[in-house]
């Protein structure tokens, strides 16, 4: 029976929903309502009725619900507590038999709070940390961490821990930013976030490339100390320099993580220390400049002349960094080292040499005694360090040393000399020597002085006599000693010696070739004449042979071939006879062409052509003259100068003496 009602009871609600149009509602403002707020759920009926309210079931209390009118009822939840949470449900009874409801659920909670959270964290890196989410919130809350808009997972560094927090072992710089823990109402759209932000600090780490720094102190070296600096905060950088040094030339850049010194001078040297400072700590590290100076060598004097037996002292002071050492050096006259193998060497050698007579004084002056003129001559002061080596030269400049191993080759009219050991010059080249000579009976020597480039020969002495003949060279600062007395005996009267032609003072003009002559000894008996013989240097070819008067002091010779190799002999005749030929060999050159660019002109070329006929009809002539005793020529010379024509004087007796070199005046050269 009971059921047959209900299935009635349902079909006629079908119909009222079919028909009618009837339909129940609550209406509210929101599902969830804040702990101790009130809240008000509206029931529309949609038709009369009676309507009532029950909430999980169970009747609500009447002071909750007020009637509005015959379709809709109001009920009121006031100072919301979690216990008034729960299904609402509103039933009606309408007049037209049928009855109905509409439930509703109401959600109330208590909002999460992060309380005494805190919302900064500064650690050190490599710490575990542990981040707190202390939430509160009814009736329950779940908590998830978010960082960068990212749910955060756990991994083997961050873990979530039981109560919500956070836990990150050896945090690191990169861990550093914003963490948000959201709180959320389980099971509801209710949360609220909470913006931690994580500082991680990390001291201050000071590295350096070099501990030590070397370089050379000087206007081009730029120097560029650099320090790495690490941490967070970023530390700020304070260089400590030497106490020696000048701040103000030094530069940085921006961070200071780099200081440059340009111009490096010595002073700078010494320890420079980087210092790195935050918040957190300080560090430093030291760089060590080490400035090396190059070694300069000064000398008191760089030229002391001082007569043998005097003292010599002069002073070197050498300076640099590191202290160089001070090494005293004789030099030869080709400025090379006599020996370098080390300081004490050197020395040694040069007190061996100076037989105890040099030495270094107070470390740096050195002192020859009683100089000799072996003593002359170029020192060095080195200054050795291992920055460098420099050296300054001293010049000793004393007298030429007394000729040893002195010989002397007399002539019938001179002794010549001849030296077995080379000169002392004194530190200064020799430029003259006095040469004397007496004879037994006389007591004074008489003297020449010559050049120090002419034969070292005196002449004009008497054939057959003894005499005393000694030296003594001179440079600019005076005259050394005499060489030891030599007594010889000129020889008696004899052919001359031969000429003397030195090769490289022969000259070239054209196809003419001229050389010097030269006669030192003319055996006692003046020379009468000299006999030229010359030719082009084959077998088969003629001689073609001269006469030069005896007072002749050049030889010229004409009209060679160019490009051809000649011989020549030189002979002096005296009226003992001839010397024996003083020989030479020489090679005409190609002459250097002299034309005009755009060649001769033809009245040039004309007076050419007549000037060879010219010498050709002379040629002819001449020979003629000269072997048949005819021509033109003949006949000219004969009209002029009578029987004596010139080239054929005949010899005149000499007067005892030479005239073949003294002659000083003019150029008496014969033409040939
Ligand atoms: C901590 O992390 C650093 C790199 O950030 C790593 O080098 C170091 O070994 C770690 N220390 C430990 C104890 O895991
Ligand atoms: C050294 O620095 C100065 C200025 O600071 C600059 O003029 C000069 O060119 C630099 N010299 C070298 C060799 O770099
Ligand atoms: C060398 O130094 C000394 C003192 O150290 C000084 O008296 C002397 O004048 C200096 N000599 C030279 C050539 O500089
Ligand atoms: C200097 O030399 C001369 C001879 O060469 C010698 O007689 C003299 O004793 C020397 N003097 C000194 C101080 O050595
Ligand atoms: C300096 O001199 C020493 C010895 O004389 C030599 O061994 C060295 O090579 C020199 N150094 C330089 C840079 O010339
Ligand atoms: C050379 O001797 C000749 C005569 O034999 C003479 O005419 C000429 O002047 C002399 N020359 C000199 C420079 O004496």
């Amino acid at each position: 029976m009971a059921e047959s009602m209900l299935i009635l009871r349902m079909c006629s609600i079908i119909l009222v929903l079919g028909f009618s149009e009837a339909k129940m509602e609550i209406i509210t403002s929101k599902p969830d309502v804040l702990l101790g707020e009130n809240a008000m759920l509206l029931c529309k009926a949609g038709g009369e009725g009676d309507i009532t309210w029950q909430k999980d079931g169970e009747d609500a209390e009447d002071d909750q619900v007020e009637k509005v009118d015959e379709t809709s009822s109001k009920l009121f939840i006031r100072n919301a507590k979690i216990e008034d949470a729960g299904r609402y449900t509103c039933l009606c009874e309408f007049d037209t038999g049928h009855r109905d409801y509409v439930s509703y659920a109401i959600f109330v909670y208590e909002p999460p709070s992060f309380g005494q959270t805190p919302t900064n964290h500064e650690f050190l890196e490599g710490q575990d940390v542990v981040i707190t989410c202390v939430v509160t919130g009814k009736p329950a809350v779940e908590v998830n961490w978010e960082r960068d808009h990212q749910k955060l997972h756990s991994d083997g560094r961050i873990t979530r821990l039981k109560d919500n927090s956070l836990q990150i072992n050896n945090i690191s710089r990169k861990d550093r930013g914003s963490y948000t823990c959201e709180a959320k109402i389980k099971d509801r759209p209710i949360f609220k976030k909470h913006v931690i932000s994580i500082f991680v600090n990390v001291p201050p780490t000071v590295k350096i490339h070099e501990e030590v720094k070397k370089v050379m102190a000087g206007p081009e070296t730029n120097v560029s100390l650099s320090c790495l600096v690490e941490g967070v905060p970023q530390p700020n950088i304070i260089w400590t320099i030497p106490d020696s040094s000048d701040e103000s030339r030094y530069k940085y850049n921006s961070d200071k993580s780099e200081l440059i010194i340009s111009s490096v001078v010595r002073s700078d040297y010494g320890e420079y220390i980087c210092t790195a400072k935050n918040k957190i700590a300080e560090s430093s590290a030291m760089i060590m400049l080490d400035v090396s100076e190059h070694p300069v060598a000064v000398l008191s004097q760089e030229k002391m002349k001082v007569e043998p037996g005097q003292t010599l002292s002069v002073s070197c002071n050498v300076s640099g960094h590191p202290m160089p050492a001070l090494q005293w050096v004789r030099k030869t006259n080709n400025d090379h080292l006599l020996t370098v193998s080390s300081c004490l060497v050197v020395f040694v050698w040069i007190q061996d040499t100076g037989g105890g007579r040099v030495r270094m004084e107070d470390g740096y002056v050195l002192v020859v005694d009683n100089v000799t003129s072996s003593d002359g001559g170029l020192y060095s002061c080195m200054a050795i360090s291992p920055a460098g080596n420099a050296s300054t030269d001293f010049s000793l400049q004393t007298w030429p040393g007394k000729a040893s191993q002195v010989s002397g080759t007399p002539g019938p009219t001179s002794v010549h000399f001849t030296l077995g050991a080379s000169l002392v010059d004194g530190g200064s080249p020799i430029t003259h020597f006095t040469l004397q000579w007496k004879t037994g009976r006389e007591n004074n020597w008489q003297e020449r002085v010559i050049q120090s480039t002419d034969p070292l020969v005196i002449t004009d002495l008497i054939p057959y006599t003894s005499y005393s003949v000694r030296f003594a060279p001179r440079n600019h600062l005076g005259q050394g000693g005499f060489s030891d007395e030599l007594t010889v005996r000129t020889q008696g009267i004899r052919e001359p010696d031969s000429p003397i032609l030195v090769a490289s003072e022969g000259r070239f003009e054209g196809n003419m070739f001229s050389i010097p002559l030269t006669q030192l000894d003319c055996g006692g008996s003046p020379i009468i004449h000299y006999i030229v013989r010359y030719r082009v240097n084959k077998m088969d070819e003629d001689w073609r042979v001269k006469d030069l008067p005896s007072n002749s002091t050049v030889i010229n010779l004409h009209d060679l071939q160019c490009k051809s190799d000649y011989h020549m002999e030189v002979l002096a005749v005296n009226s003992y006879g001839s010397s024996s030929p003083a020989k030479l060999n020489f090679n005409v050159p190609q002459p250097v062409a002299k034309m005009n660019k755009g060649g001769m002109a033809k009245g040039a070329v004309a007076s050419i052509v007549m000037l060879i006929f010219l010498v050709l009809l002379i040629a002819v002539d001449a020979t003629c003259c000269y072997t048949n005793r005819c021509g033109m020529l003949m006949f000219l010379a004969v009209k002029l100068f009578g029987q004596k024509v010139p080239g054929m004087k005949t010899v005149e007796e000499g007067d005892g003496t030479c005239n073949g070199k003294t002659s000083p005046i003019g150029d008496p050269a014969t033409e040939v």
